[in-house]
């Protein structure tokens, strides 16, 4: 985080644990992925300002949703990261690479076999300054995300991706074309102007 960044100063003021959080905020506004969303994976997740959200509106929308449609009497989280994120109340954390085949059993464990109406994922390779190659070490964490999207997400399910635009991209977004009934690329209003970071949107798992 930059301390002129007015994001930075934002964020710091409301509490929120890193700027992130507005590019999830500006996801949210523009494609309400947290609409009845109570079983929620957030996969890259240190140093939590989305899980911050993502507990405060899986809260609100117990009572907001509490009608004769989809609907649950609580709601579960799980955040995990290679690094360590600091305890957050009533939301499960976890310090493993997501790589890990032994992370399937932890979202198992977790969620006690049920399916997930959320999954998001803002992880990111620490990158090399080779734009090239990040991209393509991006992506292979991506294609990973798709796969844990594709055993865990629930029909009609919301998957949200970070990736960095470049010669793989096209290719990435048919993958997600084949799971998703609509799939939308977005530059949040918070990602920097020279950044190639764009997010995939998966919205109704087929
Ligand atoms: C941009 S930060 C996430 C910020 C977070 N969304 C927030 O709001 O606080 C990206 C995170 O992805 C994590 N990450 C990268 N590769 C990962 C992997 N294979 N498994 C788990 N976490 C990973 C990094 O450790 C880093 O903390």
């Amino acid at each position: 985080m930059h301390r002129r960044d007015p994001h930075y100063k934002q964020a710091k003021q409301r509490g929120y644990r890193a700027r992130s959080a507005y590019k999830l905020l500006d996801i949210q506004k523009r494609f309400n992925i947290f609409k009845r969303a109570f079983y929620i994976l957030d996969l890259g997740s240190a140093p939590g300002s989305w899980l911050q959200i993502s507990g405060k509106i899986a809260q609100e929308n117990l009572e907001k949703y509490n009608d004769q449609y989809y609907h649950r009497d609580h709601f579960k989280i799980m955040g995990v990261d290679i690094k360590k994120i600091s305890p957050l109340e009533n939301i499960k954390t976890i310090k493993m690479d997501i790589n890990d085949p032994e992370f399937q059993n932890e979202i198992i464990n977790f969620f006690q076999e049920e399916k997930l109406d959320l999954i998001l994922s803002d992880a990111a390779i620490n990158k090399s300054g080779n734009k090239f190659s990040d991209q393509i070490r991006q992506n292979r964490l991506c294609y990973r995300i798709l796969e844990i999207a594709s055993k865990n997400l629930k029909y009609k399910g919301i998957l949200v991706v970070k990736t960095f635009q470049g010669q793989d991209f096209d290719k990435l977004i048919k993958t997600m074309k084949n799971e998703f009934q609509i799939t939308k690329s977005y530059k949040t209003k918070a990602t920097k102007k020279k950044s190639n970071e764009i997010y995939l949107i998966g919205l109704k798992k087929k």
